[in-house]
């Protein structure tokens, strides 16, 4: 991970430090002006969010500014960005910074996140833009961009799969560089990895994303919708010796249990479809194969999944015939027509057709 991480690192600052927009809080980083840009943005769109972040900063320069003014005077500055409980929590806010922190912001996350208003994203943002604290964030935009990189095939509103995106993101934000790389994750979000049409030509991670190489943006991150089909991405090695093809029987417990199948599974992260089926061959069988020409790509679609499925022919590359099962319950070497006699699952057997229409064995 750590040699991606690099480079993830420094593609993405590198174009951050060229592509950046000329935002106001961004020529001082004034941890102030950072913690009233993020409220503002929230819900708001960026060039309404300048607008009233320039004539806020006119009148409340500073949280000494903002504490002496009325009630009526910040509701009025506010008037047009709607969520007034924003601006509510803003004066608590500027309460406890006058009579606990000198009129300045805490640095750390922990603090931040007891102040009204400020949630785990608020407090990322502020303590790593403000006062380049390396720590993570994770927003909407930012939970977008990794489930694209990352091939994240769940829905992000789930607590396991937030839970994972912020140790992505912790894992991912360079020691020192917080400022630039959170904020390059967000420009990026909003000016390339956007949710409708991607620019993914002009990414500067597009190399190692699986959204990009397998043309699957648009279908990350899954969609929260009541009926949801999610889209998968697999592999699968067609392994024949002497004339004979592999098959597996899939254990009864598991979905499709029963079916025989070739071994194969999800292409992960950074894999090729080919360095799939060479995985999947060794958890699954312990079977070195070596790949042979691609067979095609079936698409199936099931009640919950879109299966799109990369076929190969496979060799093996040692001399093993007996298989260790990890995951089916028998095997079989058979006769390319006798794979007719067995139940696959219709993903497979698109393959096998595509085989046999094609005298391919
Ligand atoms: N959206 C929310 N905060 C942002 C920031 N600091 N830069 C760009 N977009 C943002």
């Amino acid at each position: 991970m750590s040699v991606n991480n690099t480079q993830f690192q420094n593609q993405l600052l590198e174009w951050f430090a060229e592509n950046k927009r000329d935002l106001p809080w961004r020529k001082t980083y004034d941890p102030y002006q950072v913690w009233i840009s993020e409220i503002m943005l929230q819900q708001t769109q960026m060039d309404r969010g300048v607008d009233y972040f320039n004539r806020w900063m006119k009148k409340y320069p500073d949280v000494y500014h903002l504490h002496d003014a009325s009630e009526q005077e910040l509701f009025k500055s506010w008037e047009g960005l709607g969520y007034y409980s924003r601006v509510r929590n803003i004066r608590k806010c500027a309460e406890i910074l006058v009579r606990d922190f000198n009129g300045s912001l805490p640095q750390t996350v922990k603090e931040l996140q007891k102040l009204p208003g400020i949630g785990p994203y608020t407090a990322g943002a502020i303590s790593s833009i403000g006062f380049n604290v390396t720590v993570p964030v994770v927003d909407g935009n930012i939970g977008r961009i990794l489930a694209r990189y990352f091939n994240i095939e769940e829905q992000l509103k789930l607590p396991k799969v937030k839970k994972h995106l912020w140790q992505l993101s912790e894992e991912l934000v360079p020691d020192g560089r917080a400022r630039e790389f959170n904020q390059g994750l967000m420009e990026l979000g909003a000016l390339i990895c956007t949710p409708r049409k991607p620019n993914c030509n002009t990414c500067p991670i597009r190399k190692e994303c699986f959204g990009y190489r397998f043309d699957a943006a648009h279908a990350r991150p899954v969609k929260g919708d009541k009926v949801v089909i999610v889209p998968i991405y697999m592999a699968t090695g067609v392994l024949v010796h002497d004339g004979k093809v592999f098959i597996q029987q899939r254990l009864d417990k598991d979905i499709w249990g029963g079916l025989w199948e070739f071994p194969g599974g999800s292409i992960e992260r950074n894999e090729t479809p080919e360095e799939t089926v060479v995985r999947e061959y060794e958890e699954e069988t312990g079977f070195e194969v070596e790949l042979e020409n691609k067979i095609t790509i079936t698409t199936h679609h099931y009640t919950r999944y879109k299966v799109t499925l990369h076929g190969y022919f496979c060799r093996l590359g040692n001399n093993a015939q007996l298989p260790e099962l990890s995951s089916a319950q028998d095997f079989r070497w058979v006769e390319p027509k006798e794979l007719d006699m067995y139940g696959f699952p219709s993903g497979h057997r698109k393959l096998i057709n595509h085989i046999q229409d094609n005298n391919l064995l």
